[in-house]
């Protein structure tokens, strides 16, 4: 109220500062949103990338430690319906995506649910989505490369019979002092990263068919395993072990949406965005439900309990030779290595995004004249998530990934309502269809997931949330551009 009091008669010019309210909830246009796509502080991203690619960029972001680590550990919740709980993973996906796609295909920008929340939501909505999207990209991509550490442990064991020590290969609090692959891995994809989004992309294809061609080995020789008597009883534990499982299990899902963080640096991001998030997310689950039929096929739910690395186990099993075992780890290594490198990709251009609107440090926009992409910034994120995965049990905080994943994609959703309403005349190159069920029925997914998750993630997910906001008030509500921009 007091912002549209008459200025003091002393001062007859003053710069009017906005009341809190409105500065929380300013929006930034659409327009303004698409025709600052690709600039950056001093250079412009560079636009390279093909329909294929960013499909690619999102399996690779998707198809990792969740199937390969995470269906070991939600069998035996579920038991051989765990395939079931794959599927409703899928659907909670599936309606979101359908709205990411909505969205990407008419923003193409590379801030993602963070830049679509800016534009219909407001500031303080779109800052609390790129904190929690820093949940699902930087965080995850922590978590994700001490799983790899994991596989890689397995892998030596198979071929050179020995493994790294603990004392380097886990942190102070789990028995070791530093755990060094963690940090490698992320080291390595540091480096490729640097090189450009281009031959970035070109990487991550590479590591993308590797995993898909692992997991179909896995279930032609997983299929030949199969006894009819593991489906029965086909949900020994109800429905709500189901749905736990289906919780745990959409960390598996998590990444699909890493094409969105692309929309700057592909060539025709309007048409190709929508289509890459669609069919990544088809290819994905089409491949977990597959593989988790067959692994539930092939050994009796009750021992997934306990046992590491469940599919290699079944490989060995099934074969009684160790060599597909070790060929499975090694698809592992390089699927789990990929999610690394494609999810630290999105991480950047997040934080790309949200630096070109003032709300982080102008660093993370900075563009390198060579190879037009953000290498300050890939350095710095590198090694913050690479000092995080080597030092700190990460513990709790990576099972909050998965709440602060489904916090976005539940935004994401109402921010396709919110534009329809606001913004009918929009071009769109791709519409949800059977609106306004889809978004609606997305939203609800989303919080039915995040009910399902336990009270002590919720405790995690609010200190973070806390402490994002804490940041907000204290850096980005005053060097926002759109604060700039209003004086
Ligand atoms: N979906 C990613 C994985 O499963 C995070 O590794």
């Amino acid at each position: 109220m007091l912002d549209h009091g008459a200025p003091p008669a002393t001062d007859p010019s003053p710069a009017k500062t906005p009341g809190l309210g409105t500065r929380l909830m300013r929006r930034k246009p659409v327009e303004r949103l698409v025709a600052e796509g690709g600039q950056g502080e001093g250079g412009m991203l560079r636009r390279s990338l093909s329909m294929w690619q960013l499909t690619m960029i999102s399996i690779g972001a998707t198809l990792g430690t969740g199937i390969f680590v995470v269906l070991g550990d939600a069998t035996p919740l579920a038991g051989p319906a765990v395939a079931i709980s794959f599927v409703i993973a899928g659907l909670t996906a599936l309606f979101s995506a359908l709205s990411y796609a909505e969205l990407a295909g008419s923003i193409p920008v590379s801030g993602s649910s963070y830049s679509y929340s800016y534009a219909t939501m407001g500031e303080i909505v779109a800052w609390i989505c790129g904190w929690c999207l820093i949940l699902e990209y930087g965080v995850s991509v922590a978590a994700v490369a001490v799983g790899w550490g994991e596989y890689l442990n397995e892998l030596l064991d198979g071929t050179l019979g020995t493994t790294i020590p603990e004392s380097v290969s886990a942190p102070l609090g789990e028995g070791g002092f530093i755990n060094l692959p963690a940090l490698v891995v992320i080291l390595l994809a540091m480096v490729f990263l640097m090189r450009g989004a281009k031959e970035s992309a070109r990487v991550n294809t590479i590591m993308v068919v590797v995993k898909i061609v692992t997991l179909v080995i896995f279930c032609a020789i997983g299929f030949m395993g199969i006894k009819a008597g593991n489906y029965t009883p086909l949900a020994p534990l109800g429905v709500t072990g189901i749905s736990a499982a289906a919780a745990t299990l959409f960390f598996s899902y998590i990444g699909f949406d890493a094409a969105s963080t692309a929309g700057e640096e592909a060539t025709n991001p309007k048409r190709d965005l929508p289509r890459a998030i669609m069919l990544s997310l088809l290819i994905v689950t089409a491949l977990y439900c597959l593989v988790a039929l067959v692994a539930v096929g092939a050994m009796p739910w009750q021992d997934f309990e306990g046992t590491e690395a469940a599919l290699a186990q079944i490989m060995k099993d099934v074969t009684g030779h160790s060599f597909w075992s070790v060929v499975l780890a090694a698809g592992a290594v390089v699927a789990i290595a990929s999610v690394v490198f494609a999810v630290l990709y999105g991480q950047t251009r997040i934080l790309f995004a949200m630096a070109r609107d003032g709300l982080v440090p102008k660093v993370f926009a900075k563009v390198d004249a060579r190879t037009g992409s953000p290498r300050a910034n890939t350095v710095i994120v590198s090694l913050f998530c690479g000092v995080l995965a080597a030092t700190i049990p990460l513990g709790e905080l990576a099972n909050a990934t998965s709440i602060g994943t489904l916090f976005a994609f539940g935004l994401v959703n109402v921010a396709v309502v919110i534009l329809r309403y606001t913004r009918p005349d929009m071009s769109r190159t791709f519409r949800v269809a059977l609106f306004p069920a889809t978004p609606i029925l997305g939203l609800l997914f989303c919080l039915y997931m995040m009910f399902s998750l336990p009270g002590v993630t919720w405790a995690v997910f609010g200190g973070w949330m806390i402490v994002g906001v804490m940041f907000y008030f204290g850096y980005g509500l005053r060097r926002s551009r759109l604060a700039t921009a209003e004086k």
